[in-house]
């Protein structure tokens, strides 16, 4: 039998282990087990081959759209643009700018996911004046809150540039990308691989104020890239994780 998206499992052939783990996703109202979650995880791989004709359905983007929309930043502030190349041209373009990585045009979708340069008190005074909109509160109710976060920006607790900070909160975001397109049986890669200020011209972000940091390819995965059979290379678990009893 096969799982959701295809793959072999070795658990569900159990009427009695799906039975159960079925109960247990209702009674926990979480939508999947920690098995399936792990499972996913180990089904994803940084994609180098695209289907370049299987493309990401329309209610599977918008997920995956809101996955950014929704990923969570420092303070709220949401330092970050996410530009979507759809652009055919626009993208073999910046494929020679990005190694000549076959992902930037065969994937489905190509997100260049930027930083908002200098972020600073416009910035703050803008989010404050959007929270007191959505959760209708008058802006002056937030201005503890707004100058807390100025305090911060102005003077980090430890030393950073603004734009290493945004950078910070955009890889979040790829991750909530990635981890949402796996969910959803979306192959992804993230790609550093690229060089930022050529990318930046072609999509002239300067000049709209962000700034390219990393980008993430979202699609299928071709049937012959080699690359998802190999096994995953990680250090043991007690290598990476710790704890304090
Ligand atoms: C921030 C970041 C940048 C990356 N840049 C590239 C890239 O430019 N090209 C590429 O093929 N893979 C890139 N990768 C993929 C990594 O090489 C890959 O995630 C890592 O080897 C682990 O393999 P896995 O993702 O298949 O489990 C990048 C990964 C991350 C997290």
């Amino acid at each position: 039998m096969e799982g959701q998206f295809g793959e072999k499992s070795h658990t569900v052939h159990n009427p009695i282990v799906y039975f159960c783990r079925t109960l247990y996703t209702a009674m926990t109202h979480v939508l999947q087990t920690p098995d399936q979650v792990i499972q996913q995880l180990n089904w994803r791989y940084a994609t180098k081959q695209f289907n370049p004709n299987r493309k990401i359905s329309e209610p599977i983007w918008n997920a995956l759209e809101q996955s950014l929309v929704l990923s969570p930043s420092s303070f709220g502030l949401q330092p970050w643009k996410f530009f979507v190349v759809r652009n055919p041209v626009l993208r073999q373009q910046l494929k020679e700018h990005a190694w000549g990585q076959a992902q930037v045009t065969d994937a489905s979708h190509l997100v260049v996911l930027t930083i908002k340069k200098d972020v600073g008190a416009t910035e703050v005074d803008q989010f404050i004046e959007r929270m007191a909109t959505v959760r209708q509160v008058p802006a002056e109710t937030l201005d503890g809150y707004g100058g807390m976060v100025k305090g911060f920006l102005a003077e980090p607790p430890y030393p950073i540039t603004m734009d290493n900070w945004a950078a910070r909160q955009v890889y979040i975001a790829l991750g909530f990308l990635m981890y949402s397109a796996a969910t959803l049986g979306v192959d992804t890669c993230p790609l550093e691989g690229f060089d930022r200020d050529q990318f930046n011209e072609l999509l002239q972000l300067p000049e709209q104020g962000y700034s390219a940091v990393v980008l993430c390819a979202a699609g299928y995965r071709a049937d012959d890239d080699k690359y998802a059979a190999l096994p995953k290379v990680r250090y043991a678990t007690e290598t990476v994780v710790g704890y304090y009893d």
